[in-house]
């Protein structure tokens, strides 16, 4: 007697599958997507997510305009500005890489998500430099994050090959002086705009 042949085990390797399943298009696998950028810390430890910033920032940024005080933005703009122009936030948040970078801080324990912060420059290509401004809401303030933000934007000017990064600041704005002479910073006097100086460092 010839012996029995089991195929129940190994049955699914011995048949061939349905056509159907054979030439089903590939399942979908999800892939995970790059982390567009990363979670930092303040100095009480609260968190908040560092990225470029988007076109669908508009509204946050609109947002994190309306809660700034009339000094914060005199200090940031250079003058008084009593709202966001809504084609000024578009140019502000759709920026062309090539000649600019903006890192906003944002913090997502909130809904929708605010920007607390923003760093941003503009290439000289001539000139082989880059402009820069900074903004950290005061609630985020004395936290770190005007530093951080500096320094990535340091980086990114090293990064491209630049020879200097420059910003001008009220002299009143003895935070943003500070922070700027420990990051090395040095200051030259800009004559045609009293009441402000010209702040730089060679790269
Ligand atoms: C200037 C500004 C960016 C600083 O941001 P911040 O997150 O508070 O800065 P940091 O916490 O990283 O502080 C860095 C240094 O700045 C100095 N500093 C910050 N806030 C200060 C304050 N209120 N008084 C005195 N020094 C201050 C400190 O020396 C600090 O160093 P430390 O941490 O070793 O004490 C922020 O106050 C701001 O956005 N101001 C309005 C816009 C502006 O002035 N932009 C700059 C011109 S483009």
């Amino acid at each position: 007697m010839s012996p029995a042949i089991d195929y129940s085990s190994n049955r699914r390797a011995l048949v061939p599958v349905r056509s159907n399943e054979r030439f089903a298009r590939p399942r979908l696998v999800e892939v995970p997507k790059t982390p567009k950028g990363e979670r930092v810390q303040a100095h009480d430890g609260r968190e908040l997510y560092l990225r470029s910033i988007e076109p669908g920032d508009v509204p946050a940024l609109k947002r994190q305009f309306a809660r700034l005080s009339p000094e914060d933005i005199r200090r940031r703009f250079l003058h008084s500005m009593s709202e966001l122009p809504d084609s000024m936030a578009q140019r502000l948040t759709h920026i062309d890489p090539a000649v600019e970078t903006a890192f906003v801080l944002m913090d997502e324990t909130v809904k929708p998500a605010e920007m607390r912060g923003v760093g941003r420059i503009f290439v000289d290509e001539a000139a082989n430099s880059a402009e820069f401004s900074v903004l950290v809401e005061r609630d985020w303030s004395c936290q770190g994050l005007g530093a951080l933000l500096m320094q990535r934007l340091v980086d990114d000017c090293r990064r491209r090959g630049l020879g200097e990064i420059w910003g001008y600041v009220l002299l009143e704005n003895r935070p943003m002086l500070h922070l700027c002479k420990e990051l090395g910073f040095v200051r030259r006097l800009s004559p045609d705009e009293p009441g402000t100086t010209l702040i730089s460092l060679l790269l």
